[in-house]
C-alpha cells in the first residue's frame, strides 16, 4: 500500500458563538477519530470575538481534536480586542511551520486587529520565500485564513487580502502547492497554475450561505506525489471526493 500522510483541514469554528452547535462539535470530533489524521490545520476564527475566555473554550475543542500534529493560525474574529496577543499566548506564533515527512506547512496571519478584510504584509513574503525555497522534494502548503480568490456564492466581495495579487505571485514563484482558506463560510476548489486553492467551509456552526451544509476538508498526500481531497459534510458525516490528481514539482 502506498504511504500517505493525512491532512484535516478545519475552519471557522466559532466556539460558542451565535450558529455553535456541540452537536456539530461532537460530530467533527467523532469523524477524525476514525480517519486520525497525521496533521489538522485550522484556518482561524476558532473564537468569535478573540477574549481569552473564548480563547480557552476553543483551546478545550481543538484539544479534542485528534491529530497526531497541528497548525492554527488566527483569523479576522480571534484578532478582535487584541485577541491575537492571547493567540500567542497559547499557540506561541502566528506564523507556525510543521514539517511532516516530505510535507511543509507554513502558516501565515492574515488578519488585522479589529479589521475584516486581509492583510498579508511584505515581511510575510520574505518568510515564505525563506521557507520554501531550496525546498526541491518537499511538498509546499501555506494555510492562512482569507481566501485568496473570490468565493462563488458569497456575494459581492469583501475582505480578500489587500495586497492578494502580491501574495499570489510570492507563492507561486516558490512552487506553493497547496494553499488552504476558510473565512467565507464556504468550501470550495480553484486550481490557479500549478496550485490548488482550498476553501474549508464552517465545521462548527450552522451560519453558512442558504442551505449549504458546515463542512471541512480531508487531504490525502500520497509518497508518489498523488493527492486526493474529499469534503466532509459535518451533519450527514457524507463525504464527497471533490479532487485527484498529482502536485507539480517545482525546482528553483
Ligand atoms: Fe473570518
Amino acid at each position: 500500500m502506498d504511504e500517505k500522510i493525512t491532512i484535516a483541514h478545519v475552519s471557522d469554528l466559532h466556539v460558542r458563538g451565535e450558529g455553535y452547535s456541540e452537536e456539530l462539535k461532537r460530530s467533527v470530533i467523532e469523524f477524525l477519530n476514525e480517519v486520525m489524521p497525521d496533521v489538522l490545520v485550522i484556518t482561524g476564527d476558532i473564537t468569535d470575538n478573540g477574549y481569552y475566555f473564548e480563547y480557552e473554550w476553543a483551546k478545550e475543542v481543538i484539544d479534542q481534536m485528534p491529530a497526531r500534529h497541528k497548525l492554527v493560525v488566527p483569523g479576522n474574529h480571534d484578532a478582535r480586542n487584541a485577541g491575537y496577543l492571547i493567540f500567542e499566548e497559547i499557540f506561541g506564533t502566528r506564523h507556525p511551520v510543521l514539517k511532516v515527512g516530505n510535507i511543509k506547512i507554513l502558516g501565515i496571519d492574515s488578519s488585522e486587529p479589529d479589521v475584516d478584510d486581509g492583510h498579508i504584509g511584505r515581511l510575510a513574503y520574505d518568510l515564505v520565500r525563506r521557507e520554501f525555497k531550496h525546498e526541491e522534494n518537499t511538498i509546499k502548503v501555506i494555510a492562512l485564513h482569507h481566501h485568496l480568490i473570490p468565493v462563488p456564492g458569497t456575494g459581492r466581495e469583501r475582505n480578500i487580502p489587500v495586497d492578494c495579487g502580491d501574495f499570489l505571485r510570492v507563492i507561486c514563484e516558490v512552487g506553493v502547492n497547496i494553499a488552504l482558506c476558510g473565512h467565507k463560510h464556504v468550501p470550495w476548489i480553484w486550481r490557479l497554475n500549478d496550485m490548488l486553492i482550498l476553501n474549508a467551509g464552517t465545521a462548527m456552526t450552522m451560519r453558512v450561505k442558504a442551505r449549504t451544509a458546515p463542512s471541512f476538508n480531508l487531504i490525502e498526500v500520497f509518497s508518489d506525489r498523488r493527492v486526493r481531497i474529499t469534503r466532509v459534510d459535518v451533519r450527514t458525516r457524507k463525504s464527497e471526493v471533490i479532487y485527484e490528481g498529482r502536485l507539480a514539482s517545482v525546482s528553483l
